[in-house]
């Protein structure tokens, strides 16, 4: 028998919608009443719970933190894709790496060694696409840098999501044939990933791209200056979904995280536009690319 459709009472959807935004940053207006119904009625059924009334007293009086990790999962978006946009891919070919790899070549000059590598945070990666993205773009440039001496090994790539179940998947870097059919080109696939055996064929990232990326969780909501400085910080497409004062209070912080010159790019819809005004701005055709400026 069907069991009856839990009801989602004005008084509870305020309370699930502020529990979700203290623990992820994701702010949902009560024009969203729609989709916590669609995407909570699930976990309500799972665990057997007595409806949304339920599910609020399991997430806020008893705190579970199982629950919370599933009620985070389903309400986050994790659409992503490799090569996402394709633009700022280009940009980053074009100008960020080359400015990186000239300051990164000045460093080795005035130090006599190699200098530390040149760190990149992709900030929000779900399943991977994108760290592994930057990755590829990074493997497929240092031939044409004129960088002499500049490796693979000179790049480290920190990536970060809220959610352990994306970081699993984008740990493993494995993808079937229809998430590299958005975004990678045969030549790349034959490339950069190894084909798996098995009636569903899928492919792992090869070893040279998994040693450059670390996969850790982290919450954008709850500060990240333990992660270190960094030379270029991607963030897309998740500020998207936060109001404006924790987007202010994250951009500020991405401003404390980048070395002087450094990068930050965000998604192709999103702006600092009355957000911040710590940043210069750059243009590089469709993209906008924001630097903290050098001393
Ligand atoms: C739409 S995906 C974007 C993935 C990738 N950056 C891209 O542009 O293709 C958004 C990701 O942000 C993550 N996310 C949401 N809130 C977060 C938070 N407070 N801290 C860290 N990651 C968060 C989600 O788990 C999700 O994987």
């Amino acid at each position: 028998m069907n069991q009856p459709r839990p009801t989602l009472t004005t008084l509870v959807r305020e309370h699930l919608s502020r529990f979700i935004e203290q623990h992820s940053g994701v702010f949902l207006g009560p024009e969203k009443g729609y989709l916590l119904e669609h995407r909570l009625v699930p976990i309500i059924n799972q665990y057997k719970l007595a409806g949304f009334e339920g599910l609020r007293e399991g997430l806020i009086d008893r705190q579970d933190p199982e629950l919370r990790e599933k009620v985070l999962e389903a309400i986050v978006t994790h659409e992503t894709a490799f090569f996402r946009d394709k633009h700022p891919y280009e940009t980053l070919r074009h100008t960020i790496l080359t400015r990186l790899a000239q300051r990164w070549q000045a460093t080795r000059e005035t130090l006599g060694h190699r200098p530390t590598p040149i760190r990149i945070w992709c900030a929000a990666c779900s399943t991977g696409q994108e760290p592994w993205s930057v990755a590829m773009a990074i493997h497929e440039w240092i031939p044409l840098s004129g960088v002499s001496g500049l490796g693979l090994g000179d790049f480290a790539i920190l990536a970060t999501d809220l959610s352990s179940k994306v970081l699993d998947h984008a740990r493993q870097g494995i993808y079937t044939e229809a998430d590299l059919a958005r975004g990678m080109t045969p030549g790349q696939i034959s490339r950069f990933l190894n084909r798996q055996p098995g009636a569903k064929p899928t492919f792992q990232m090869k070893a040279e791209l998994r040693s450059m990326v670390e996969f850790r969780k982290a919450n954008l909501r709850e500060g990240f200056k333990s992660l270190g400085l960094f030379d270029l910080i991607l963030c897309r497409n998740v500020l998207i979904y936060f109001a404006d004062p924790l987007k202010r209070q994250i951009c500020e912080g991405f401003f404390q995280s980048l070395l002087p010159g450094g990068f930050l790019m965000l998604g192709a819809a999103e702006s600092l536009f009355g957000i911040s005004e710590l940043f210069q701005t750059d243009r590089q055709g469709e993209t906008l690319v924001y630097c903290r400026p050098a001393n």
